[in-house]
């Protein structure tokens, strides 16, 4: 197992590229499933939860090629099985039910287990596809659905749910008739599978909204795509540059799809400013303590909650964070506490009290985004943290310590 081991308290300066997003990616890949021909996508980033992806792929009977960013997968003859080893690293493995089902009619798909983050159910996606007449039954802790032709649906989801709102959309652009998904999640990363699905000829309309409607379509044929930046990784970017004092160009970032974050900065006092080359990020006074709840696109994303709670410990004064999304999303806390940091829990909030500094220390990453706040705090902390764990790091940031180290961080990566 590697870690990270990071010589902090240096300011980050200088220009630093987005690549692109494993949240768009994931579904898009999987709806690859859906075209007749080949698809080729690029600025695909090369995570560990994409080659899952086009392992799963494979084992579906689609052909995958991956280099340099490109992915370009070839429907064959498809097969329903997502075995429990694949499934049971990577919960959007689940995003091939939708997929499977409009194409073979047929899925067998292991059940997701809990994960670090919470309980996070797929009764939505389920509820979602029998209305649009599938059936499921639980057999040795695998998803068996089966349906003839998927028919359109009124469907209102019980909350936004962004796998849900994927799941549907892409077993309703070969349903017969109209499908209308109320409810339906908002974030740009549905946005982007919904663009590459209209490029492919699925017809269409409200993608951002809370209701988005289709009318099925009896093909699609397969278009080349090229996915969207990642804002999480982006927004992380905006947050090294914080809480080191520095100042980075973070180049290819959305800037829109980021604004509930940079919001959020602006008011702690950093200055962010978008330019033709990028958006400029830097931070030239102490920065002060906020408050922030989690909430669904267009709300404060909880995937960027842990990397600005790691902001706010070296923040003067008082911070208020509220997650609204997920259960246990603050496994970070015990850690960045054993950095110094001062923070209490309350039930779904924690309470931080900005030190002076924190101190390096050697630390656990225990999901995604918790391991990019402990990078963070890292890299402003006084000494050195040896972040531990990092595997949950390489499935959605790509290159991170070359890519930090490129603008003035000193990251090495060991064997434990
Ligand atoms: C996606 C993102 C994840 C992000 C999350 C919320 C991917 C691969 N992952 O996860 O990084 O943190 O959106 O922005 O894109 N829920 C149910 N029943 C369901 C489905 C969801 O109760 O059938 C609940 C979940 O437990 C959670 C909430 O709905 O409390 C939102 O979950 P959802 O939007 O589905 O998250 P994911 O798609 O799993």
């Amino acid at each position: 197992m590697d870690k990270l081991v990071i010589d902090g308290g240096i300011p980050l300066t200088g220009s630093i590229e987005v690549s692109g997003s494993k949240n768009a990616a994931l579904p898009i890949l999987f709806a690859a499933i859906l075209a007749s021909d080949s698809v080729t996508f690029s600025n695909v980033p090369d995570l560990r939860d994409i080659h899952t992806t086009l392992k799963l792929l494979q084992m579906l009977g689609c052909a995958c090629e991956y280099a340099d960013g490109k992915a370009c997968i070839t429907p064959g003859t498809l097969l329903p099985e997502a075995p429990y080893e694949l499934v049971s690293t990577m919960r959007a493995s689940v995003l091939c039910l939708g997929p499977l089902l409009a194409r073979i009619g047929r899925a067998r798909v292991a059940l997701p287990g809990g994960c670090a983050i919470g309980a996070r159910p797929v009764d939505q996606h389920l509820k979602g596809l029998e209305q649009m007449g599938a059936r499921f039954d639980l057999e040795e802790g695998y998803i068996l659905g089966r349906c003839r032709k998927l028919k359109g649906a009124h469907v209102t989801f019980d909350m936004p749910t962004v796998g849900g709102t994927e799941n549907l959309l892409m077993a309703a652009v070969l349903a017969e008739g109209e499908t209308i998904l109320e409810n339906a999640a908002r974030e740009p990363e549905v946005v982007d599978l919904a663009n590459f699905l209209l490029a492919c000829g699925a017809r269409i309309q409200g993608q951002g909204s809370s209701c988005i409607r289709i009318q099925g379509v009896s093909e699609l044929r397969g278009a080349p795509y090229a996915i969207m930046p990642d804002r999480i990784e982006a927004g992380t970017f905006l947050v090294a540059a914080g809480i080191t004092g520095g100042e980075l160009l973070v180049r290819n970032c959305p800037f829109k799809e980021l604004e509930a974050v940079i919001l959020k900065l602006r008011d702690m006092g950093m200055e962010i400013t978008a330019t033709p080359e990028g958006v400029l990020a830097r931070c030239a006074c102490p920065l002060r303590g906020t408050d922030l709840k989690t909430q669904p696109y267009p709300g404060f994303p909880t995937d960027m909650q842990a990397q600005v709670m790691a902001l706010m410990c070296s923040a003067q004064g008082a911070s208020v964070v509220e997650e609204s999304i997920f259960e246990n999303r603050f496994m970070h806390v015990q850690e960045l506490v054993r950095m110094g940091a001062q923070i209490k829990i309350s039930g779904h909030t924690a309470m931080v009290r900005g030190v002076s500094q924190l101190a390096g220390a050697p630390v656990m990453a225990s999901d995604l985004r918790a391991s990019a706040s402990l990078v963070l705090a890292g890299l402003a902390a006084r000494g050195t943290t040896h972040v531990r764990r990092i595997y949950h790091l390489d499935r959605g940031y790509e290159r991170i310590e070359n890519k930090l180290n490129a603008v003035g961080a000193r990251i090495r990566r060991e064997k434990e």
